[in-house]
Protein backbone atom coordinates (compact mmCIF):
# COMPACT_ATOMS: atom_id res chain seq x y z
CA UNK A 1 0.00 0.00 0.00
CA UNK A 2 3.31 2.54 1.23
CA UNK A 3 3.70 2.58 -2.84
CA UNK A 4 0.28 3.75 -4.05
CA UNK A 5 -0.71 6.89 -5.02
CA UNK A 6 -2.74 9.17 -6.84
CA UNK A 7 -6.49 7.76 -8.09
CA UNK A 8 -5.01 4.03 -6.88
CA UNK A 9 -4.28 5.33 -3.47
CA UNK A 10 -8.35 6.45 -3.42
CA UNK A 11 -9.74 3.46 -4.87
CA UNK A 12 -7.67 1.38 -2.36
CA UNK A 13 -8.83 4.17 0.73
CA UNK A 14 -12.75 3.50 -0.72
CA UNK A 15 -12.46 -0.31 -0.48
CA UNK A 16 -10.75 -0.46 3.05
CA UNK A 17 -13.32 1.50 4.70
CA UNK A 18 -16.29 -0.04 2.55
CA UNK A 19 -14.54 -2.98 4.46
CA UNK A 20 -14.39 -1.75 7.91
CA UNK A 21 -17.96 0.10 7.98
CA UNK A 22 -19.18 -2.21 10.11
CA UNK A 23 -16.85 -2.49 12.64
CA UNK A 24 -15.25 1.34 11.96
CA UNK A 25 -17.14 3.38 14.99
CA UNK A 26 -16.50 -0.08 17.44
CA UNK A 27 -12.78 -0.41 16.75
CA UNK A 28 -12.64 4.05 16.79
CA UNK A 29 -13.85 3.76 20.86
CA UNK A 30 -11.55 0.72 21.51
CA UNK A 31 -8.61 2.68 19.79
CA UNK A 32 -9.00 5.62 21.46
CA UNK A 33 -10.45 4.82 25.06
CA UNK A 34 -13.91 6.22 23.81
CA UNK A 35 -12.37 9.55 23.41
CA UNK A 36 -13.07 10.52 19.55
CA UNK A 37 -16.81 11.34 20.56
CA UNK A 38 -15.31 14.11 22.90
CA UNK A 39 -12.85 15.37 20.32
CA UNK A 40 -15.58 16.11 17.58
CA UNK A 41 -17.45 18.00 19.91
CA UNK A 42 -15.12 19.86 21.10
CA UNK A 43 -14.55 20.72 17.15
CA UNK A 44 -18.09 21.59 17.21
CA UNK A 45 -17.90 24.04 19.64
CA UNK A 46 -15.20 26.19 17.57
CA UNK A 47 -18.14 26.56 14.92
CA UNK A 48 -19.95 29.88 15.87
CA UNK A 49 -22.06 30.13 12.77
CA UNK A 50 -24.06 33.92 12.07
CA UNK A 51 -27.10 32.95 10.13
CA UNK A 52 -28.71 29.55 10.67
CA UNK A 53 -28.48 26.48 7.60
CA UNK A 54 -26.96 23.45 5.55
CA UNK A 55 -23.43 22.18 7.58
CA UNK A 56 -20.95 19.99 5.15
CA UNK A 57 -19.28 17.48 6.37
CA UNK A 58 -16.56 16.06 4.49
CA UNK A 59 -15.43 12.03 4.21
CA UNK A 60 -18.51 11.88 6.96
CA UNK A 61 -18.16 8.17 7.04
CA UNK A 62 -20.47 6.46 9.58
CA UNK A 63 -22.01 10.20 9.77
CA UNK A 64 -20.75 10.88 13.74
CA UNK A 65 -19.48 14.21 13.11
CA UNK A 66 -22.49 15.08 11.29
CA UNK A 67 -24.67 13.81 14.28
CA UNK A 68 -22.77 16.44 16.47
CA UNK A 69 -23.23 19.19 14.14
CA UNK A 70 -26.93 18.57 14.38
CA UNK A 71 -27.10 19.24 18.03
CA UNK A 72 -26.09 23.01 16.80
CA UNK A 73 -29.12 25.42 16.82
CA UNK A 74 -28.21 27.01 13.22
CA UNK A 75 -27.55 23.70 11.94
CA UNK A 76 -30.48 22.64 10.06
CA UNK A 77 -29.56 19.68 8.32
CA UNK A 78 -25.99 18.10 7.53
CA UNK A 79 -24.77 17.32 3.94
CA UNK A 80 -22.91 14.27 4.59
CA UNK A 81 -20.03 13.33 1.38
CA UNK A 82 -17.54 10.76 1.55
CA UNK A 83 -16.61 7.95 -1.49
CA UNK A 84 -17.56 4.75 0.80
CA UNK A 85 -20.49 3.93 -0.18
CA UNK A 86 -20.97 1.13 2.91
CA UNK A 87 -19.23 4.00 5.41
CA UNK A 88 -22.32 6.36 4.41
CA UNK A 89 -25.05 3.83 4.08
CA UNK A 90 -23.98 3.10 8.17
CA UNK A 91 -24.34 6.73 8.63
CA UNK A 92 -27.85 6.95 7.04
CA UNK A 93 -28.64 3.75 9.01
CA UNK A 94 -27.51 5.37 12.20
CA UNK A 95 -29.03 8.66 11.38
CA UNK A 96 -32.52 7.09 11.00
CA UNK A 97 -31.76 5.01 14.54
CA UNK A 98 -31.29 8.33 16.31
CA UNK A 99 -34.63 10.19 14.70
CA UNK A 100 -31.61 12.50 12.19
CA UNK A 101 -33.17 10.65 8.71
CA UNK A 102 -34.80 13.67 6.95
CA UNK A 103 -31.72 16.10 8.44
CA UNK A 104 -29.02 13.76 7.52
CA UNK A 105 -28.64 13.96 3.54
CA UNK A 106 -25.97 11.50 2.36
CA UNK A 107 -23.77 12.29 -0.61
CA UNK A 108 -21.59 10.26 -2.71
CA UNK A 109 -18.63 11.91 -3.37
CA UNK A 110 -14.82 13.09 -3.88
CA UNK A 111 -13.69 15.79 -1.85
CA UNK A 112 -11.13 16.92 -4.36
CA UNK A 113 -14.22 17.88 -6.26
CA UNK A 114 -17.16 18.63 -4.32
CA UNK A 115 -19.97 18.76 -6.76
CA UNK A 116 -21.47 22.06 -4.89
CA UNK A 117 -21.77 25.51 -5.83
CA UNK A 118 -19.63 28.32 -4.34
CA UNK A 119 -20.71 29.81 -0.82
CA UNK A 120 -23.06 26.98 0.23
CA UNK A 121 -22.86 26.01 3.34
CA UNK A 122 -22.81 27.56 6.73
CA UNK A 123 -19.71 26.13 7.51
CA UNK A 124 -17.91 22.79 6.70
CA UNK A 125 -16.07 19.72 8.73
CA UNK A 126 -13.71 17.09 7.92
CA UNK A 127 -12.99 14.43 10.55
CA UNK A 128 -10.03 12.15 10.52
CA UNK A 129 -10.46 12.82 6.67
CA UNK A 130 -7.39 14.60 5.95
CA UNK A 131 -5.18 12.40 6.32
CA UNK A 132 -6.34 10.51 3.36
CA UNK A 133 -6.69 12.94 0.90
CA UNK A 134 -4.14 12.76 -2.27
CA UNK A 135 -4.02 16.55 -2.44
CA UNK A 136 -4.64 17.94 0.66
CA UNK A 137 -4.39 21.46 -0.54
CA UNK A 138 -6.70 21.15 -3.48
CA UNK A 139 -9.09 19.44 -1.27
CA UNK A 140 -9.36 22.15 1.33
CA UNK A 141 -9.37 24.96 -1.47
CA UNK A 142 -12.57 22.96 -2.50
CA UNK A 143 -13.92 23.28 1.56
CA UNK A 144 -13.30 26.84 1.09
CA UNK A 145 -14.91 27.33 -1.80
CA UNK A 146 -17.91 25.91 -0.93
CA UNK A 147 -18.64 27.31 2.71
CA UNK A 148 -20.30 31.02 2.73
CA UNK A 149 -17.62 33.87 3.53
CA UNK A 150 -17.41 34.67 7.18
CA UNK A 151 -17.68 31.01 8.04
CA UNK A 152 -15.21 28.41 9.28
CA UNK A 153 -13.79 24.66 8.65
CA UNK A 154 -12.43 22.83 11.37
CA UNK A 155 -10.25 19.46 11.20
CA UNK A 156 -10.14 17.24 13.27
CA UNK A 157 -7.34 15.24 12.52
CA UNK A 158 -4.19 12.63 14.02
CA UNK A 159 -1.23 14.58 13.63
CA UNK A 160 2.24 13.63 14.25
CA UNK A 161 3.51 14.76 17.97
CA UNK A 162 6.47 17.07 18.03
CA UNK A 163 8.02 15.91 21.34
CA UNK A 164 10.83 13.02 20.65
CA UNK A 165 9.12 10.80 23.74
CA UNK A 166 5.82 11.28 22.96
CA UNK A 167 6.36 10.95 19.12
CA UNK A 168 8.41 7.44 19.95
CA UNK A 169 5.55 6.49 22.01
CA UNK A 170 2.71 7.76 19.35
CA UNK A 171 5.11 5.31 16.75
CA UNK A 172 5.11 2.39 19.00
CA UNK A 173 1.04 2.57 19.42
CA UNK A 174 0.57 2.89 15.29
CA UNK A 175 3.02 0.83 14.25
CA UNK A 176 2.78 -2.28 17.07
CA UNK A 177 -0.38 -2.12 18.92
CA UNK A 178 -2.66 -1.17 16.11
CA UNK A 179 -2.35 -3.42 13.46
CA UNK A 180 -2.34 -5.93 16.34
CA UNK A 181 -5.97 -4.76 17.47
CA UNK A 182 -7.37 -4.24 14.34
CA UNK A 183 -6.66 -7.58 12.98
CA UNK A 184 -7.96 -8.98 16.12
CA UNK A 185 -11.15 -6.99 16.34
CA UNK A 186 -12.10 -6.27 12.71
CA UNK A 187 -10.46 -9.49 11.11
CA UNK A 188 -9.02 -7.16 8.89
CA UNK A 189 -4.75 -6.31 9.75
CA UNK A 190 -4.38 -4.81 6.28
CA UNK A 191 -6.56 -2.05 7.16
CA UNK A 192 -5.24 -1.28 10.43
CA UNK A 193 -1.60 -1.07 8.88
CA UNK A 194 -2.38 1.44 6.43
CA UNK A 195 -3.69 3.37 9.97
CA UNK A 196 0.05 3.83 11.18
CA UNK A 197 1.36 4.38 7.36
CA UNK A 198 -1.08 7.04 6.69
CA UNK A 199 -0.32 8.82 9.92
CA UNK A 200 3.26 8.20 9.83
CA UNK A 201 3.63 9.99 6.33
CA UNK A 202 1.75 12.98 7.61
CA UNK A 203 1.80 16.02 8.80
CA UNK A 204 1.95 18.10 12.58
CA UNK A 205 -0.58 20.24 13.96
CA UNK A 206 1.16 23.25 12.60
CA UNK A 207 2.00 21.96 9.28
CA UNK A 208 -1.65 20.95 8.92
CA UNK A 209 -2.85 24.75 10.33
CA UNK A 210 -0.32 25.75 7.50
CA UNK A 211 -1.94 24.15 4.66
CA UNK A 212 -5.25 25.69 5.60
CA UNK A 213 -3.96 29.55 6.10
CA UNK A 214 -2.24 28.77 2.53
CA UNK A 215 -6.32 28.45 1.22
CA UNK A 216 -7.05 31.41 2.31
CA UNK A 217 -8.36 30.69 5.73
CA UNK A 218 -7.47 33.40 8.52
CA UNK A 219 -7.89 33.41 12.38
CA UNK A 220 -6.59 29.98 12.29
CA UNK A 221 -6.74 28.47 15.68
CA UNK A 222 -4.89 25.11 16.88
CA UNK A 223 -6.08 23.19 19.65
CA UNK A 224 -3.63 19.79 20.45
CA UNK A 225 -5.61 16.95 22.43
CA UNK A 226 -4.40 13.18 23.38
CA UNK A 227 -1.15 14.57 24.47
CA UNK A 228 -0.34 16.46 21.06
CA UNK A 229 -1.20 13.48 19.02
CA UNK A 230 -4.64 14.95 18.03
CA UNK A 231 -5.38 18.46 16.34
CA UNK A 232 -8.43 20.15 15.95
CA UNK A 233 -7.77 23.27 13.79
CA UNK A 234 -10.11 25.69 12.71
CA UNK A 235 -10.09 28.89 10.44
CA UNK A 236 -12.34 31.25 9.09
CA UNK A 237 -12.78 32.12 4.88
CA UNK A 238 -12.72 35.90 4.83
CA UNK A 239 -16.14 38.10 4.44
C1 LIG B 1 -11.31 7.55 9.26
S1 LIG B 1 -12.84 7.76 8.39
C2 LIG B 1 -13.56 9.14 9.23
C3 LIG B 1 -15.05 9.09 9.31
C4 LIG B 1 -15.70 10.20 10.14
N1 LIG B 1 -15.47 11.50 9.58
C5 LIG B 1 -15.30 10.20 11.61
O1 LIG B 1 -15.11 11.27 12.18
O2 LIG B 1 -15.21 9.11 12.19
C6 LIG B 1 -12.27 8.50 6.91
C7 LIG B 1 -13.35 8.60 5.84
O3 LIG B 1 -12.84 9.44 4.81
C8 LIG B 1 -13.33 8.97 3.58
N2 LIG B 1 -12.52 9.57 2.51
C9 LIG B 1 -11.18 9.49 2.38
N3 LIG B 1 -10.77 10.20 1.30
C10 LIG B 1 -11.88 10.75 0.77
C11 LIG B 1 -12.12 11.60 -0.34
N4 LIG B 1 -11.12 12.00 -1.14
N5 LIG B 1 -13.38 12.00 -0.60
C12 LIG B 1 -14.42 11.57 0.19
N6 LIG B 1 -14.26 10.75 1.24
C13 LIG B 1 -13.00 10.36 1.54
C14 LIG B 1 -13.24 7.47 3.71
O4 LIG B 1 -14.04 6.79 2.79
C15 LIG B 1 -13.70 7.27 5.16
O5 LIG B 1 -15.09 7.06 5.24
Amino acid sequence: MVQLSGKDRAEFVGRMFDRISGRYDFLNTVMTGGRHYSWRAKAVELLEAKESGVALDVATGTGDFAFDLLNKSSVTKVVGVDFAGEMLNTGVRKAYDRGLGSKFIPNIGDAHKLPYKDDSFICATVGFGARNFIDLPGAMSELVRVIKPGSKVVVLEIVRPAGLIISKIFLFYFRKVTPYIGGLLAGDKEAYTYLPESVQSFMTASDLADVMADTGLGEISVNRVALGTVAIISGKKPD
